[in-house]
């Protein structure tokens, strides 16, 4: 093999990988792979120190900053860290740290600090007298970018220390997405047709790499702190004392981070925390491992890249490779035609998958899958399975495209793609597919949750035309269940006496089980709080729901449309004659300080930012307003405040200042 030649391709590859991973968000490749291909050149490199390069990927850390955000120096570099991949790799890290620090250290004179890797976007926070100035991204490692005020709606992240006497403090951390957010982030994605994100870490970036912070305040970001620029800005002689220290200032830090007195706990603290890992809301990818000791750290140094007194142990990856044998379409409840590949069965972290989701007709023809391919799959999150790649290198030729159907494969209506959306769908109303779903929707734990009535149950009763329809299920009696196959007298009591119980919902349960395109769970909360019952909802315009903070232009429409449509009215009022009446919140109830009162917020706030009095506001029972209309109760004027407050005056608004404001809430005797 030409190693100069590899050594070059190496770097083009790792160069190309890594910028679609570290600017544009989007790998394509797994962070496994490209470890691999990292791994391949450090080795190269190793046996060949004439061939490294000052430019080599192996020498810097991340990727250079893009041009939309300002540049920030970090006064320290933020490095990276080095891999190990196994037990052996850690044990190896410990030798290597024994041989640099010659006689004087035994094994015995280590100590560690054994932290979760999360799986996230490195930041640097910088406190001046305990005020958060400045955030950035860790970009090259020597320069950053600015995302200042993106950080500053992420509500871990305090605006002001607990203890303000340090001069100047650049605290280390990852910025983090949950399991359950990426999820429904990219649930959402799927609607709107773009891209999904490959994992949290993509996912975090992409939150927080937005240069509009209002779009960032809404994706649920977390963080935790690890580390700091200089431990000389610190009363603190070693990791573990840091990470405490930290804490006492107000910013969160990892509950999973251990002290261990030898490499052997180590070891044994990263078989726990592969064990622990499956049942943590977050993603981690592995585990850093922190010499404790400040002085020995500042001993040992740093090497280019990366820190000599830390490593990365990284998870083995949940991935495999199988054969896609063939794809099948499903029709969802709003008709949306999901590709899903069938597999050859493989296991993939201790669970057998034999179909995985494909997303949607753009997902599978930018991977370029073909029937017959070798498959990359996954478990993202560690639950829905996925198709990652073909393996190009294996094709033999064989191999087939995959059609998108051009009629619906339940009920034959023509299939449409509408312009900019990513979901092709079948919009046939009467559509059996879509009907069904929807009905399983309505009764499962999504929906209604009525016991008894799961998926299969539900299908047999459609099949049987039992169940056509909503309405259908709260008017079946005992002699129409009691006897079908599988059923006895007991399981159709159970059942029925769920149906009963299921009939007087609470409002925002019963609209997230009715499907309405949309309205998923939380706008379905959200209309619950903000109507009186479901009449009224049924009967408000587009503009009094657009005045609603959080219901967006679509959800409205949409929401208009479905209560407009006679034959949703029809079912309605078959459903109140079955004694089906959903039980509205209390929108007005008096029990917080800002129930009932409609606010808006303009000007500069002096104490508040706009995320914190916003929160402040919802968790006190109240509503957010976002223009001057007659439902506004009052008005938080700040400084320079221009034409909203001269037109809340005219309207004849409560006016408070932003100390008003707060006294309000604090004044309020619960
Ligand atoms: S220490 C010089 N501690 O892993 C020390 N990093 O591959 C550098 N990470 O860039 C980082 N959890 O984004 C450290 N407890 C932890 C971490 C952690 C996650 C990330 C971080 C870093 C990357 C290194």
């Amino acid at each position: 093999m030409d190693v100069e030649k590899r050594i070059r391709e190496l770097r083009l590859l790792l160069q190309e990988h890594a910028h679609r991973y570290y600017t544009l968000d989007d790998p394509l490749i797994s962070d496994g792979e490209y470890d691999l291909l990292f791994q391949e050149l450090l080795d190269l490199e190793e046996e060949h120190p004439d061939l490294v390069t000052p430019d080599s990927p192996s020498q810097r850390p991340g990727a250079p900053p893009v041009d939309k955000f300002e540049q920030v120096v970090h006064h320290t570099p933020m490095l990276s860290l080095e891999n190990a991949f196994s037990t052996g790799d850690l044990r190896a890290f410990e030798e290597r740290l024994l041989r640099f620090l010659n006689q004087d250290f035994t094994s015995d004179s280590l100590s560690y600090m054994a932290e979760p890797k999360v799986d996230g976007l490195a930041v640097e926070l910088v406190y001046e007298q305990g005020r958060f100035v400045q955030g950035s991204t860790r970009g090259d490692g020597s320069k950053g970018e600015d995302i200042t005020a993106q950080l500053k709606t992420i509500s871990a992240i305090t605006h002001t220390l607990l203890d303000s006497s340090a001069q100047r403090l650049e605290v280390r951390g990852e910025v983090f997405m949950d399991r359950e957010a990426l999820i429904q982030l990219n649930r959402e994605r799927l609607l709107t047709g773009e891209p999904l994100f490959a994992n949290p870490r993509n996912a975090a970036a992409g939150s927080l790499r937005q240069l509009d912070p209002a779009v960032t305040a809404k994706r649920s970001l977390k963080f935790l702190a690890y580390g700091i620029a200089d431990p000389g800005q610190t009363p603190c002689t070693s990791q573990s004392e840091l990470l405490a220290w930290l804490g006492s200032l107000g910013l969160p830090v990892s509950e999973l981070a251990r002290f261990c007195p030898s490499i052997t706990e180590v070891i044994s603290r990263f078989e726990q925390l592969a064990e622990l890992r499956q049942t943590l809301a977050y993603e981690i990818d592995g585990m850093v491992v922190k010499i404790n000791d400040f002085n020995l750290q500042q001993r040992l140094g740093n090497k280019a890249r990366a820190p000599r007194w830390a490593i990365a142990c990284k998870f083995p990856a949940i991935q495999t490779t199988t054969r896609l044998i063939s794809v099948d379409f499903q029709v969802g409840r709003t008709g949306a035609v999901t590709p899903v590949a069938i597999l050859e069965p493989a296991e993939v972290g201790g669970v057998t998958v034999s179909r995985a989701t494909l997303h949607n007709r753009d997902e599978f023809e930018r991977k370029d899958l073909r029937i017959g391919d070798t498959v990359l799959i996954q478990r993202a999150g560690d639950v829905i399975p996925e198709v990652v790649k073909a393996i190009v290198e294996k094709r033999n030729g064989s191999e087939q495209p995959i059609v998108m159907p051009t009629a619906c494969p339940v009920c034959g209506h023509a299939l449409l793609k509408a312009p900019g959306e990513a979901v092709t769908r079948c919009i046939n109303p009467h559509c059996p597919a879509q009907r069904l779903r929807a009905l399983i929707h309505f009764s499962s734990r999504a929906g209604l949750d009525i016991e008894g009535l799961g998926k299969k149950s539900m299908a047999q009763l459609f099949n049987l035309k039992l169940v056509r329809d909503i309405p259908d299920i709260f008017t079946l009696e005992h002699g129409q269940l009691a006897g079908l196959e599988g059923w006895g007298e007991k399981s159709a009591d159970k059942v029925l006496a769920a149906i009963q119980a299921a009939k007087k919902p609470p409002l925002g349960k019963f609209l997230g089980a009715l499907g309405i395109r949309f309205v998923g769970e939380v706008t379905a909360s959200l209309l619950e709080q903000a109507f009186l019952s479901l009449d009224q909802l049924m009967n408000s315009s587009i503009d009094v729901l657009l005045e609603l903070e959080g219901i967006g232009e679509q959800a409205a429409r949409s929401i208009v449309d479905y209560f407009s449509d006679p034959s949703v009215r029809e079912m309605f009022a078959r459903l109140q004659q079955a004694g089906v009446v959903p039980e509205a919140g209390r929108p007005s109830g008096g029990d917080l300080p800002l129930s009932g009162r409609v606010i808006l917020f303009t000007g500069t706030l002096n104490t508040l930012s706009r995320t914190e009095a916003k929160k402040l506001v919802k968790d006190n029972g109240g509503q957010i307003a976002t223009t001057v209309t007659q439902k506004l109760t009052h008005l938080v004027a700040g400084e320079k405040a221009g034409s909203k407050l001269k037109k809340a005056r005219e309207l004849g608004k409560i006016i408070l200042t932003e100390h008003e404001f707060l006294e309000i809430i604090q004044n309020f005797q619960r």
